[in-house]
């Protein structure tokens, strides 16, 4: 193997002894992110891919120079020389996928939600843990500059308490294919909350400092999928032929246990203005900010409100990069492996490396659907 500086690595090329050795599986939005933020990140190379659809698995192994191809993920992940397992998969599959890598101690990157319920995402932990391998989640959407830029902010508390907020993703007609995966309860574990929900659930828990969420009251309905309207064409997968079984649209409030509240709210489909529309509103004692994104790569996206000598003030924060998304979340996962290596034997990783704080998102979520479900408010399992 060649070392000198002037090297240069051509798609294709084995990896040098210290890249890390990634398996990718799907070849969606999801599987093309990761292979491309891999392949992009220094220390990292992609040097196996698994997906079902076989010209798309051929046309991107080949562009971005993967040796391996597989049609099913077991026997990527059966192989012993992949040190990460990249899974953009159904979300019923993040489980067995994730614990088989983990528990033959690869390291995973796993698509969100972690799993289709809090059980399994907690399986999934455990199985980090007892391998002490990194288990990290795309929450992508935490990484954007604007969502950094404002936990930033909070440090100084500038709103004082933050009481009250709100966290909603809505969708005009966004139902990610009817009849695909999506919406089957089986393959998905939920609709929108689950799949849009958990984003804006994890930005605002992210913005509020990582509260615990100790009960929740919601309601979800199904009368526009049910009824096939509010379609959209997404995703790769073939199979067009699930039943529509999940809600198009969910509503909660949640308690956290620093006495604040939140209100939590997703659509695919729904009669409202918002068409891919991401909003957050902080409301403080103080002063409040709220974050509308409804364009991935605006930055004009932030306004922060508060009282100058007595007078209600509206200021505008001028950020002029949208962020890198999976590709930040991608090398904090590269970073935290690193750093794991430099802890000693017996001794835990740093705390949060393990999927803890999106197994907290998906009890959160099942809250949320025994919530709907029961018709009463319900506690959030810890
Ligand atoms: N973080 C984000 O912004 C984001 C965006 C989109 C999707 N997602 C998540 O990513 C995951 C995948 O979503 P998508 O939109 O890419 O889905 P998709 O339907 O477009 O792609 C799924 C892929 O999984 C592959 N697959 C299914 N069964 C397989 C098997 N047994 N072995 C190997 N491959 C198999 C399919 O062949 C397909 O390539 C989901 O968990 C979804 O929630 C996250």
């Amino acid at each position: 193997m060649a070392t000198s500086e002037s090297t240069t690595t051509l798609p294709g090329d084995p990896a040098p002894p210290d890249e890390l050795r990634v398996g990718v599986i799907g070849l969606g939005f999801a599987g093309t992110t990761h292979l491309d933020a891999f392949t992009a990140l220094p220390g990292a190379r992609v040097v196996a891919l698994a997906g079902q659809e076989p010209a798309r698995l051929a046309e991107l192994a080949d562009t971005r120079g993967v040796e391996s191809r597989y049609a099913d993920w077991q026997d990527l992940v059966a192989r012993d020389d992949l040190d990460i397992v990249s899974i953009g998969v159904p979300n019923d599959l993040h489980h067995p996928i994730a614990v088989a890598a983990l528990s033959s101690g690869k390291h995973v990157f796993c698509e969100k939600p972690l799993a289709v319920n809090g059980d399994l995402a907690q399986e999934m932990v455990d199985a980090a843990r007892a391998a002490d391998r990194v288990l990290e989640v795309a929450y992508n959407h935490r990484r954007r500059t604007d969502v950094q830029w404002l936990r930033r902010h909070l440090d100084s508390r500038p709103f004082g308490d933050i009481y009250h907020s709100r966290a909603s993703w809505m969708r005009r007609t966004g139902i990610p294919g009817l009849g695909s995966w999506f919406t089957s309860r089986t393959a998905a574990g939920g609709g929108p909350l689950i799949d849009l929900g958990s984003h804006v659930l994890d930005i605002a828990l992210f913005l509020l400092d990582e509260p615990r969420v100790t009960s929740v009251s919601a309601v979800a309905y199904d009368r526009l999928g049910t009824a096939g309207r509010g379609g959209s064409t997404r995703g790769v997968s073939e199979r067009r032929d699930f039943p529509y079984e999940v809600e198009d649209f969910a509503s909660a409030l949640l308690r956290l246990d620093n006495g604040a509240s939140l209100h939590l709210e997703a659509s695919w489909a729904s009669y409202s203005k918002a068409d891919e529309d991401i909003e957050v509103d902080l409301l403080g004692a103080t002063g409040g900010a709220r974050l509308h994104v409804d364009n991935y790569s605006t930055t004009d996206t932030l306004t922060l409100y508060s009282d100058v000598a007595g007078a209600p003030t509206v200021s505008r924060p001028r950020l002029t990069d949208p962020g890198r998304h999976h590709q930040a979340v991608i090398a904090e996962f590269l970073a935290a492996i690193a750093l794991g290596e430099q802890v000693p034997a017996g001794q835990p990783r740093h705390t949060g490396h393990y999927g803890e704080f999106a197994l907290h998102r998906s009890r959160v979520l099942d809250a949320v659907y025994s919530s709907a479900a029961e018709r009463r408010e319900v506690e959030v399992v810890r």
